[in-house]
């Protein structure tokens, strides 16, 4: 059978350690791409990480490449070319130079691999997946940007410390931008089966939603010369094996949504089956009042963004 092949571009923090998760669960062929200022630190660190395979024992062909003839027929293309946040930054404050470097690298997929499914990671996340929709003009189950798979492990690490239990035995969902507006839901957070509001005090499971919310700050403090790239970094990787395993996981991702929620055509965090081909289904849920405000209060800072980036070129 021949193995899914995947692309990462943007070979910093977050590119090389989502080639070195997808290479150690055995995803499929890796190629890893940055600019030609990058010289061969893309040949470097994907000879690295193939000659890590015989002790760690996992079988792929991982290349490095400033080329993106190199990518062509990606069966996934991961996008983490950009720039970081640093302390004090927003998300939002990338947004300039991370628009010029998504519109030209999906200018480059949409050549290259024009059947891939893209997973956006670059920030401000929501804007850039709009961008890159936009530009491959690829249907919108091909375009996917990750953000809730991390926001809700970072959820589902704090509600394991807090109950001393197995992060195994914790489950949560999240809806809307991958920012300060995210949308957490507790009707939906359980441990071992167990609503966490059955388990743990309002007050405290509130402290515990805006740790979730300032989780990519809390890191970006403590680095203080970027941002978080073990968790993103292991976010992607299981969008990737979703894909190329058609696992058919129900996860929240960024997705166009139209109709869906009343969004009226951007990109933001819903409940999605991630498999074969990108975006199977998008999970339509009742929400409470207090989750429809909130919600529609992150739609709203998504669409502010959206308008910024549409004037940039
Ligand atoms: P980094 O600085 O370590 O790596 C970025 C890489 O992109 C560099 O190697 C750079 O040379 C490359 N690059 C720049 N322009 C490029 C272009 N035109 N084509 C190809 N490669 C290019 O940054 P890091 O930490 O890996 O973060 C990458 C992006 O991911 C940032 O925008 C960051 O905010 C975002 N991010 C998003 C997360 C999410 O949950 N959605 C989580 C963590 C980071
Ligand atoms: C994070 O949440 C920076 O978006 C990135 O860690």
């Amino acid at each position: 059978m021949k193995r899914a092949k995947t692309s990462i571009i943007g070979t910093g923090n977050v590119g090389a350690t989502t080639a070195h998760w997808c290479a150690a669960a055995e995803l499929g062929d890796i190629v890893l791409l940055d600019i030609p200022e990058t010289g061969t630190m893309p040949q470097g660190k994907s000879l690295d990480l193939a000659e890590a395979s015989p002790i760690m024992m996992y079988d792929a062909t991982i290349t490095g490449t400033t080329n993106y003839d190199d990518t062509a027929d990606s069966d996934v293309v991961v996008i983490t070319a950009g720039v970081p946040r640093k302390p004090g930054m927003s998300r939002d404050d990338l947004l300039s130079i991370n628009t010029k470097i998504v519109t030209a690298v999906s200018e480059q997929i949409k050549r290259t691999s024009p059947n891939a499914v893209v997973i956006v990671v670059c920030n401000p996340l929501d804007a850039m997946a709009q961008r890159t929709m936009q530009v491959t003009g690829f249907p919108r189950e091909r375009v996917i940007g990750q953000a809730g798979v991390l926001d809700t492990a970072r959820f589902r690490t704090f509600l394991a410390m807090e109950l001393g239990v197995s992060v195994e035995d914790t489950n949560a969902m999240l809806l809307g931008g991958h920012g300060d507006t995210m949308v957490p839901l507790l009707s939906c957070a359980s441990a071992g089966g167990i609503p966490v509001t059955k388990l743990i005090g309002k007050e405290r499971l509130m402290e515990l939603v805006a740790r979730t919310r300032e989780g990519g700050g809390e890191i970006v403090k403590l680095l203080k010369t970027g941002s978080a790239y073990y968790a993103p970094a292991a976010a992607a990787a299981q969008m990737v094996e979703a894909i190329v395993r058609d696992k058919r996981r129900l996860i929240p991702c960024a997705v166009f949504c139209d109709k869906e929620y009343n969004v009226g055509g951007y990109f933001i965090g819903v409940p999605v089956i991630l498999g074969h081909g990108g975006v199977q289904k998008i999970i339509e849920m009742d929400l409470n009042s207090e989750e429809r405000d909130a919600f529609e209060k992150s739609v709203n800072a998504v669409k502010e963004l959206v308008q910024m980036m549409e004037k940039i070129v």
